[in-house]
Order: structure tokens, then C-alpha cells, then sequence
């Protein structure tokens, strides 16, 4: 089984950010993960356009945005001019969820839809004909470095169940406590992209951490 893998630049050292970004690029990482927070949909508030257009101009990996953010419907086309290639809201953001991913698909973005680890994998179940990836949280959102919830692995299995029982194109993408211990388990269930912060920038040869990450099991 092959799988992607994305780190988390929310776990970067923001001081060396171009540095940081360039071992990005020298690493066998598939996609450069973004993580937008308002402070009102999560409570902790990360960074916004000035710096995702840094990265953009730096990055030679596509950039895997992730919404945190109420509203989101405001800013799709400013996160496409400032370089996302993939673009993920949560569902518990949007009121009319069909419309937000088809503006992001026309706007020549892959369309993602992130589920909290509160709400189950149903709950995506009509929208799964428009969208190209469903990022499952298995922590809360809002910080980097907390530990996966266990139960997460459950919802994996089931939404691979639906996605490929329908037929769909569609990636299953996991965020939050993944490290080397678990990223086999959750490939194993099912998972297409592993989202990784901390265990990437945390170590002291992040290049080889993201290589391991990325081994088939
Ligand atoms: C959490 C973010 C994650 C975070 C993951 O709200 O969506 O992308 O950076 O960090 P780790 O891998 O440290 O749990
Ligand atoms: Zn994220």
C-alpha cells in the first residue's frame, strides 16, 4: 500500500521559516500542510495570507491548506491566489457545505472536507460525489504536539467503506498525534495522507522522519 505524507509546518521553527521550508523540499514529503486558525472556531490562532504566500514562493512541495476558520466562504479565492493547491473546511463551519466545495473545485483547487473527531463519517455521506479528500481530525483541533484518540481508527475503516462501496474518488487524509508508532496501523486501516507536526520537527533528522513515515507497510 502507498501513502502521502504531509508535514505540518505549524510545528516549524517560524524564526527559520525558509530553512525550514527547504528541508521540506530536499525530504521525500508529498504535500506541505498549512494550518489556518481564527482563534474563534478553535482556540488558538495561527497565521494567515502574508505567510502562506512566503511559503508559496519557497515551496516546491503543493500546499495542503486546512481551514480552521469560521465562515470560510470568505477567503477561498485569497487562499487560492496565495497558493493552496488543496483546500479543507470543516464541516461544522459550513451551513451549505455543497456550494463551498464546488466554488473551491471551480476556482481550480482539490476540494477537502475535515470532519472533528466528535462527528461521524456520515455525516459526509452525500457529500462524498463532490469532493476529492476528507481530512479526519484525531485530536481536536487547534495544537500541535496532543495525543491521537485512539477511537479515530474506527471512523477510518468505516469511511473507507463508504467512500469505496460508492464508487468515489476520494483521499482519506489523517491529522493530529500521528508519529512513527501509529502511521502503519492507520495506512493499514485505510488512510491515504498522513498529516504529521510535531514528530516531523521535533526530531533531529526530520528528512529521515519523513522518509520512515512514508515506507509502504
Ligand atoms: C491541529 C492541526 C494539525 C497539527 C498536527 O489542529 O490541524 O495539523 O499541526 O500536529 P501534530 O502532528 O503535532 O499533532
Ligand atoms: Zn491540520
Amino acid at each position: 500500500m502507498s501513502h502521502l505524507v504531509a508535514p505540518s509546518l505549524l510545528a516549524a521553527d517560524f524564526a527559520n521559516l525558509a530553512s525550514e521550508v527547504e528541508m521540506i523540499n530536499d525530504s521525500v514529503a508529498d504535500w506541505l500542510h498549512l494550518d489556518i486558525m481564527d482563534g474563534v472556531f478553535v482556540p488558538n490562532i495561527s497565521f494567515g495570507f502574508p505567510v502562506v504566500e512566503a511559503v508559496r514562493d519557497l515551496s516546491v512541495k503543493p500546499l495542503d491548506v486546512h481551514l480552521m476558520i469560521v465562515d470560510p466562504d470568505r477567503y477561498l479565492e485569497r487562499f487560492r491566489d496565495a497558493g493552496a493547491t488543496n483546500l479543507t473546511v470543516h464541516y461544522e463551519t459550513c451551513h451549505n457545505l455543497h456550494r463551498t466545495v464546488t466554488e473551491i473545485r471551480r476556482l481550480g483547487m482539490k476540494a477537502g472536507v475535515t470532519l472533528n473527531p466528535h462527528s461521524p463519517v456520515m455525516l459526509l455521506k452525500d457529500i462524498l460525489p463532490y469532493i476529492d479528500m476528507v481530512l479526519l481530525m484525531t485530536v481536536n483541533p487547534g495544537y500541535g504536539g496532543q495525543t491521537f484518540i485512539p477511537g479515530s481508527i474506527n471512523k477510518i475503516g468505516e469511511l473507507r467503506s463508504m467512500i469505496d462501496e460508492g464508487g468515489y474518488d476520494v483521499m482519506i487524509e489523517v491529522d493530529g498525534g500521528i508519529d512513527l508508532q501509529n502511521a502503519p496501523v492507520l495506512v493499514h486501516a485505510g488512510v491515504d495522507v498522513l498529516v504529521a507536526g510535531s514528530t516531523v520537527f521535533s526530531s533531529s533528522d526530520p528528512v529521515e522522519v519523513i522518509r520512515r513515515l512514508r515506507e509502504p507497510v
